[in-house]
């Protein structure tokens, strides 16, 4: 089965929203019965999409191009902060919250592509995304200037490796070079933990993309994000242009 079912995006978002790590079979569509189907795959498979999903039926929402990069840690930068750069503790988290309130407040992710999924509910994933980061017992530090946070970089391990899975610095101290010196500061921690760190964006996020390039992280692999609108869940509060989707798409099933 190649559909996770989205818990927390599910209650966020009040619709149940189906996860997927490939461009799935439409019978695999049909079995999990999504609302929101959210695939994820590798670009080099985007030349299926509407072979498998024809345009006309599904009106797939292309909704990002994500970038994942990669440094083997073997040249490392040297931190030049003036700031403290330290663990995140659990003293920290309501400054935490106003930090990534901040950080996220204009930033474009896949989520924003799809008029179902109101801002202020994606802004509220990423707080409570950045929580459970902090509670993980995982890599997290946070920069801090005069006892304000400025920045913060939260990681996760996949097995050995060690993954930078949010980041952000607070845009009233940007081009300073906060990101730069966390980031810095995370790839000699993170020679401790792993052989390698990596770490994504939306490919438009230029700004980290320089940041990376100049510290020596190696573009590795680009993935596409696509949601299919099906309503095909048992919800009996359907909008008509709902309702209207999932005639189509039970149509196209035969159903
Ligand atoms: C993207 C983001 C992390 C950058 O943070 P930042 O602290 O402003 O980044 P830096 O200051 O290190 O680098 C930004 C620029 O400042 C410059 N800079 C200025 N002073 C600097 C210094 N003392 N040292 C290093 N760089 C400095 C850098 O060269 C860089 O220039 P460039 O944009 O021309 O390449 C921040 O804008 C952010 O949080 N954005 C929203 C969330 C986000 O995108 N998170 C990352 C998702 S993966």
């Amino acid at each position: 089965m190649v559909s996770t079912y989205a818990e927390k995006e599910s209650r966020r978002f009040g619709y149940a929203v189906h996860r997927y790590d490939r461009i799935p079979a439409p019978k695999d569509i049909l079995a999990a019965r999504p609302d929101i189907a959210i695939l994820r795959f590798p670009f080099e498979n985007l030349t299926q999409l509407a072979k498998t999903f024809p345009s006309e039926i599904f009106f797939p929402i292309w909704a990002d191009a994500l970038v994942f990069y990669r440094h083997d840690l073997k040249l490392i930068p040297t931190p030049t902060n003036s700031f403290v750069i330290r663990p995140a503790k659990p003293t920290d988290d309501s400054a935490l919250e106003a930090l990534v309130r901040r950080c996220f407040k204009d930033y474009s992710d896949h989520y924003l592509a799809n008029p179902f999924f109101p801002s202020a509910a994606i802004l509220d994933g990423q707080v409570e995304w950045c929580s459970d980061l902090r509670q993980s017992g995982e890599p997290f530090w946070v920069a801090e200037e005069k006892g304000e946070l400025l920045g913060f970089l939260a990681c996760r391990r996949r097995g050995l490796a060690l993954d930078v899975a949010l980041n952000g610095v607070d845009p009233r101290v940007g081009n300073r070079g906060v990101y730069t010196n966390l980031l810095a500061y995370a790839l000699n921690e993170a020679k401790k933990l792993s052989p390698s760190l990596s770490i994504s964006t939306q490919l438009s996020n230029i700004k980290v993309q320089r940041v990376w390039q100049r510290q020596g992280f190696l573009l590795e692999e680009t993935f596409a994000t696509v949601h299919l609108n099906c309503f095909l869940s048992n919800a009996t509060d359907l909008s008509p242009t709902q309702a209207e989707a999932r005639a189509r798409i039970l149509a196209w099933f035969g159903k």
